[in-house]
């Protein structure tokens, strides 16, 4: 009898971690005012940001834009080769790191941590930016890892980048993409396994 209640004690604590290591969004407003061709007119790199934070609504509205699912067959905003979906998406911000969940549109903890000192790497101001959008991709995937897929993997953090820029510039935020980052010490803090290439960030905030 004390070991059952042990056992479900145990299964009840995870559950109580679990549910504490997750965020879930507002459902994400799938719309903006701008159109797609005023968002091409002004985009633009933007490198000195307010510290005034994003909410979790705007946040979901552009974690859907960047690469959210928008099928029933869960195909996603951003076309992936061979649809392999490899591309993961991570948030730094001051309450630590996290990964995008698409299918059910969550956060999940990975760091109690605030990287973005690490992301921002001593580049001028950006590290005011309130979070930062980390794009990687999973080369596990594919069945066979290699050279052609290091290219995949690239291309398709390509399309998740375009779509961040022109989602931050519809939804009044502003955004530069980023090969520069602290690689090392994120790829240690987020988990990532060899073959989980962290490509790009995107500081994300309000225009200075
Ligand atoms: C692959 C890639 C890597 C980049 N890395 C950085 C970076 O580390 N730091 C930075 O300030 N800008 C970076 N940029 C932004 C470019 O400098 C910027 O896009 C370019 O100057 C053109 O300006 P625009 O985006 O305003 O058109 C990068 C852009 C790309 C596409």
């Amino acid at each position: 009898m004390k070991q059952f209640v042990m056992a479900t004690l145990a299964v009840l604590l995870s559950f109580v971690a679990c549910a504490q290591n997750k965020v879930n969004l507002p459902a994400p407003r799938k719309d903006a005012e701008m159109t797609l061709y005023q968002a091409l007119q002004q985009r633009a790199s933007v490198r000195d940001f307010k510290t005034v934070e994003v909410s979790d609504q705007t946040l979901s509205d552009l974690l859907w834009a960047a690469v959210g699912v928008n099928r029933n067959d869960g195909r996603r905003t951003a076309p992936t080769a061979m649809n392999t979906q490899e591309i993961r998406l991570y948030v730094c911000r001051t309450d630590g790191a996290y990964e995008y969940i698409a299918q059910d549109n969550s956060l999940v903890k990975l760091s109690e941590k605030d990287l973005r000192k690490s992301v921002a790497a001593g580049q001028g101001n950006i590290g005011d930016a309130p979070l930062f959008l980390l794009i990687v991709a999973d080369l596990n995937k594919y069945s066979r890892p290699g050279p052609s897929t290091a290219t995949f993997g690239a291309v398709d953090c390509g399309y998740v980048s375009q779509n961040i820029c022109l989602a931050c510039q519809a939804l009044g935020l502003a955004t530069v993409p980023r090969a520069m980052m602290d690689q090392e010490t994120l790829k240690k803090e987020l988990g990532l396994k060899e073959d989980m290439e962290l490509l790009i960030n995107h500081p994300v905030g309000y225009k200075k």
